[in-house]
């Protein structure tokens, strides 16, 4: 590590060019002022009016000192005048376990002029952060990474660069802190998820979903979970019930990861899972039938229903449950009463103009909320009972 040395006024300080994190969990090598204990309240009100002093590192006590830990790798060019008899040199300061929340830590991180962009709320996939930043904040984004890695039991910070679109439905992303790996294991519903961020779908927030649907599905039924991704569903249910599932994904390296999260977690699934990597209209054709059909492809699971009813109705005079996955973007009121969303009833609609279209007959509609995903987008599920209109 590069050490030198600056005169500066009548003063020398030791400078260290790299500023890095000896171990992150415990130490942190900084720049520290050293003071008389007698005079450390007024050292540390000057460091703090100057912005110098670095929080979330522990003073150290030594003898009759105290050593204040300083911001920056050359911080002599700011010290006031009341400070500049003392010395300053490079120390390994104990990193806080810190008592502030998160929020109020970006806060002293950032310029007040961006406070209100600071971001509100954060997902964790395993050992992966991921945030949105607003592009104001970009030029503080290995900050903000910095306060989640101290803070947070996590080993990377990576941010959105772009939202949810390719029809794997994987959004683009940064490492703006940390190791940069986007494969981690997540745990949820008691069973490991090994992911890779960047190349396929994954939602932690959906865990609840995941296990209400399973409670609901009976042992010995049969199962399509039709654009799977990396198993959430299909796991989640074998490990609860013993029932056979086909599990479809026309991404590649999603059901790479499917088939590993079945290997990893085989001792605690009582169901059994077959894994294919299909294109779902084709999958609609080829798969034995089912008891049940999950469908989370929130923009465009409707366009598969008619293909699922001649499918097996054509054939099967038998009754299905299928979960249809969607989205729509409320109006102010709809939220409270879904029968004013006008996005929702449409698609209610095409449901039974497709249903009475294909000789099927719809026993029951259920529409329930799952989560809000922004304030003008909500994520449903329809849970939709049919049969054959003439069994
Ligand atoms: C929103 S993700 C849901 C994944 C998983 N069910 C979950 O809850 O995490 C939708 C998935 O559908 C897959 N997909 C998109 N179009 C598809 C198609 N035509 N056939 C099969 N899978 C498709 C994507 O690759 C993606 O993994």
């Amino acid at each position: 590590m590069a050490i030198f040395f600056v005169r500066f006024s009548n003063l020398v300080f030791v400078t260290k060019v790299i500023f890095v994190f000896m171990n992150s969990n415990t130490f942190i090598d900084l720049l520290g002022i050293k003071c008389l204990k007698s005079d450390a309240n007024i050292t540390k009100i000057d460091l703090i009016a100057n912005n110098l002093l670095f929080r979330t590192a522990k003073t150290i006590l030594q003898d009759n000192y105290v050593i204040f830990p300083l911001i920056g790798d050359n911080p002599s060019t700011k010290i006031p005048e009341s400070l500049q008899h003392l010395e300053i040199n490079s120390y390994s300061f104990p990193v806080k376990q810190s008592k502030l929340s998160i929020e109020d830590q970006l806060i002293d991180n950032i310029p007040e002029d961006f406070h209100s962009s600071i971001p509100k709320s954060y997902d964790i996939i395993g050992k992966i952060l991921l945030v949105k930043l607003e592009p104001e904040l970009l030029p503080f984004k290995h900050n903000i990474a910095d306060v989640y890695l101290n803070t947070l039991n996590i080993d990377s910070v990576f941010r959105k660069t772009d939202n949810v679109s390719s029809s794997y439905r994987t959004a683009s992303w940064e490492c703006i802190g940390g190791f940069d790996n986007p494969v981690t294991t997540h745990k949820m519903n008691n069973l490991d998820f090994m992911v890779n961020i960047k190349s396929v779908y994954f939602n932690s927030r959906l865990n609840n979903e995941y296990l209400i649907v399973s409670d609901q599905i009976q042992d010995k039924e049969v199962v399509w979970d039709l654009f799977c991704g990396i198993g959430p569903f299909s796991l989640t249910l074998a490990h609860k019930k013993d029932v056979i599932i086909y599990a479809n994904d026309i991404n590649s390296l999603a059901m790479t990861f499917l088939k590993q999260n079945i290997e990893i977690n085989k001792k605690k699934l009582v169901g059994t899972i077959f894994p294919y990597n299909l294109d779902a209209q084709q999958a609609i054709v080829e798969l034995p039938v089912s008891d049940c059909i999950f469908m989370n492809l929130p923009e465009t699971a409707k366009d598969f229903l008619p293909g699922i009813f001649q499918r097996i109705f054509g054939n099967f005079k038998k009754k299905v449950t299928i979960y249809l996955y969607h989205f729509t973007h409320k109006e102010p009121s709809d939220r409270e009463d879904l029968r004013k969303n006008i996005e929702l009833q449409q698609l209610l609609e095409s449901i039974r103009y497709q249903a009475t279209n294909n000789d099927v007959k719809i026993n029951s509609m259920n529409t329930r909320i799952i989560r809000d995903v922004s304030p003008n987008k909500t994520h449903f599920v329809t849970e939709l009972n049919v049969s054959a209109r003439n069994s």
